[in-house]
């Protein structure tokens, strides 16, 4: 159990001394500015910590003082929770730091897994476990067509997808980490423990704090872009015009599952959509929850269709959640109004879009009018790439956040004019009957083995 025994509350002192400004005047020479020394804030410990804790705070407030003064600020410190509970590493564990352990005796791992979070915090540990953040490594390798066919290569991963998704972290022989995998913070990292994702995706460290992950930013680091513009779509909608106009001023910090509409916040933000517990809806690690499509994918289907990864939830269920935290700042002949035409925006994509494309792409494939031997080394394929992956999700997100921009300028429109593109090239491949260009892709050198913690199945 946590230690609670502390005997005094351990204090900072700020002592931001205004320095005094002194100009070296002299009557010969130029006026010489002399810059300000304020003093630094010093960490004291008064509290009942081990030995071997207190020497991790001591020696890292000179070394990295951005560290201590984030761990210092943070719910862990004050509940007297130590570097040495997290970074402690057990015997077997494969990434023990090598320097460190030359200069300071006790072993530590600079990885700090959601399995060690676990030994504290169970149930959100098992709730993430479950979800696509954590797994998404396994999801991508089953069918990425970049990762499958190397259509990329490693640094493009490593900088790109990676970052986002999580590298499978690995040691070298030397115990220092192989540079191509580390530093990585994304959602589903492999971690040398076997755990999968790493915690700071959302709370950084060393802070730790439940406010930061519950504010849009936390999302939209990864969640943006041309194909998955979810913070660009928050900040078109209506609530993230409130959010910017006065987020400042709502209450941020409210303990686990306190964070009440209408009393904390006035409008939703990612977390209070996704995640948070609402109205009486629990509060949840797993994304998936709440969730009535899987609009990101080619076809839009339902989450338990998606064959890679399918969920196990109910979608009727999923819905009624996601709708209940609507009701508790809407009427619900509001909500069911905006859930009835986002429904019809899927159905408009599926039928009046993707499928007819597809069937054009289908048939070309069919006659070898387009080459099957690699994914994205023909034009047209890019093209079909894009339709579904970048214009195709925009419309569907952007109708399910409420963003009439996203929707429509950046979404259907697009999707109309680059339907008119691949039918050109489609027509042009058909009356010629003469095969696309395949083209020698830049870059495409990417391993195409599976990860080996995928490789049981
Ligand atoms: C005598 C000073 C000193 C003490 C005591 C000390 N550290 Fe460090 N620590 C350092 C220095 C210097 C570095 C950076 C160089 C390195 O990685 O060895 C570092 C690096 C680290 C890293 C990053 C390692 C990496 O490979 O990225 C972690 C994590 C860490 N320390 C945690 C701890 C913990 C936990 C303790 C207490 C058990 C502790 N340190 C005690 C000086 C110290
Ligand atoms: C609640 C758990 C937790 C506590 C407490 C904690 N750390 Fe960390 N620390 C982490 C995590 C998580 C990372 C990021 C590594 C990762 O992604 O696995 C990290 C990273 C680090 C790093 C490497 C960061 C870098 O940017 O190079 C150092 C050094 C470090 N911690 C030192 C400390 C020191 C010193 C303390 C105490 C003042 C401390 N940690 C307390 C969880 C913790
Ligand atoms: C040794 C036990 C322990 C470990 C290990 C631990 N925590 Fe905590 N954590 C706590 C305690 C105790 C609290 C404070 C609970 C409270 O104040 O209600 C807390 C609070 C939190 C909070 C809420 C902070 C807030 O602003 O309210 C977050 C987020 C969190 N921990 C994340 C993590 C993550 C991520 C890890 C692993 C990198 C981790 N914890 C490791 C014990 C631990
Ligand atoms: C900026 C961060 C970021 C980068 C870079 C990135 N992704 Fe993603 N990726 C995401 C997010 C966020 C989603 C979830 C999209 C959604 O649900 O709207 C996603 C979704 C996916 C999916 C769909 C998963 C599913 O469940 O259907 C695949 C496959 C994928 N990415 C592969 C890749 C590959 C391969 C790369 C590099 C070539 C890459 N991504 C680069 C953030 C990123
Ligand atoms: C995708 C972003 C994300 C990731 C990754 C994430 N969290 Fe959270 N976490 C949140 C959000 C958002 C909340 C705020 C929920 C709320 O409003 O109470 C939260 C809240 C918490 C809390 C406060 C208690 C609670 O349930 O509200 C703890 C503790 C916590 N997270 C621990 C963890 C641990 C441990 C991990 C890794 C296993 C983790 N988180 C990974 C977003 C994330
Ligand atoms: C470090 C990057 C990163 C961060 C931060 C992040 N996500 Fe994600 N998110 C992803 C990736 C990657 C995927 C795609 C996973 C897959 O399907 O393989 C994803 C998928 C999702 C999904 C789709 C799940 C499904 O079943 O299709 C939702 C919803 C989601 N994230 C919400 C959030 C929220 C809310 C936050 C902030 C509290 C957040 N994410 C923070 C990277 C991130
Ligand atoms: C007002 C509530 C609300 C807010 C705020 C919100 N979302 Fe959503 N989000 C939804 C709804 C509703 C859906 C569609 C749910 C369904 O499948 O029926 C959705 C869908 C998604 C999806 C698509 C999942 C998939 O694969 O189909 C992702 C990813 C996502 N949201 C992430 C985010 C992120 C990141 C933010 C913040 C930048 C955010 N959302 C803000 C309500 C919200
Ligand atoms: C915390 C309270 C809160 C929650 C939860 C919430 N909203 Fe809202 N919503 C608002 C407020 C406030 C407005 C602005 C009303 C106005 O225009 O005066 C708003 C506006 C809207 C609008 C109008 C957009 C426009 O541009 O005219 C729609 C549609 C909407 N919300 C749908 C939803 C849906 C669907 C959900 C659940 C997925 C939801 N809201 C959850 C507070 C909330």
């Amino acid at each position: 159990m946590l230690s609670t025994k502390y005997i005094a509350i351990a204090c900072c002192s700020i002592v931001a001394v205004a320095a005094v400004v002194g100009f070296a005047a002299d009557d010969e020479e130029e006026k010489t500015y002399a810059p300000p020394d304020p003093k630094l804030k010093s960490f004291r410990i008064e509290r009942d910590v081990s030995e071997d804790a207190r020497e991790c705070i001591t020696c890292h407030a000179d070394e990295s003082r951005g560290i201590v003064a984030d761990w210092a600020e943070s719910r862990h410190a004050h509940a007297n929770i130590t570097c040495l509970d997290c970074h402690q590493a057990g015997a077997a564990d494969e990434d023990i730091s090598q320097s460190h352990f030359e200069h300071d005796k006790t072993a530590i791992s600079p990885i700090v897994s959601p399995k060690d979070c676990s030994r504290c915090h169970p149930a959100e540990a098992a709730e993430y476990s479950k979800s696509k953040h954590a797994n998404t490594l396994e999801i991508i390798w089953k069918f990425d067509p970049w990762l499958n066919a190397g259509m990329n290569n490693s640094i493009e991963r490593s900088t790109g997808c990676e970052h986002c998704h999580g590298s499978v972290v690995k040691m070298q022989k030397d115990g220092t980490f192989d540079p191509e995998t580390w530093p990585n913070v994304g959602v589903g990292r492999v971690n040398p423990d076997g755990s999968k994702g790493s915690c700071s995706s959302c709370h950084t460290r060393h802070l730790f704090s439940v406010s930061e992950s519950r504010k849009p930013e936390a999302c939209g680091q990864c969640h943006l872009g041309p194909d998955h513009p979810q913070i660009e779509i928050y900040e078109e909608s209506k609530h993230g015009a409130i959010y910017h106009a006065q987020g400042d001023e709502w209450n941020w910090d409210s303990a686990p599952g306190t964070w009440t509409p209408g009393v904390d916040y006035r409008a939703p933000t990612c977390s209070t959509c996704h995640m948070s517990g609402v109205n009486g809806v629990a509060t949840t690690h797993d994304v998936t929850e709440r969730l009535a499509w899987e609009s990101q994918a080619p076809l839009t289907i339902r989450p338990s269709e998606f064959k890679p990864f399918p969920s196990k939830t109910n979608w009727k269920t999923e819905r009624e959640k996601m709708k209940n935290v609507c009701l508790a700042c809407h009427s619900q002949t509001w909500t069911d109004g905006h859930f009835d035409r986002y429904d019809k925006a899927i159905e408009n994509y599926n039928e009046v879009y993707y499928k007819p494309a597809k069937k054009m792409i289908d048939q070309l494939y069919a006659k070898k009018l387009l080459d099957d031997e690699k994914p994205l080394d023909q034009e047209l394929e890019f093209d079909m790439y894009e339709f579904w992956h970048h214009e195709g999700r925009r419309a569907r997100f952007g109708a399910a956040m409420m963003a009439p921009d996203y929707a429509w300028w950046h979404g259907f429109y697009e999707l109309k004019q680059r339907y008119m593109e691949i039918e050109r090239q489609y027509d042009h491949l058909m009356k010629t009957g003469e095969p696309a260009k395949v083209h020698e892709v830049p870059g495409a050198t990417g391993s195409t083995e599976k990860p080996a913690f995928m490789r049981e199945d």
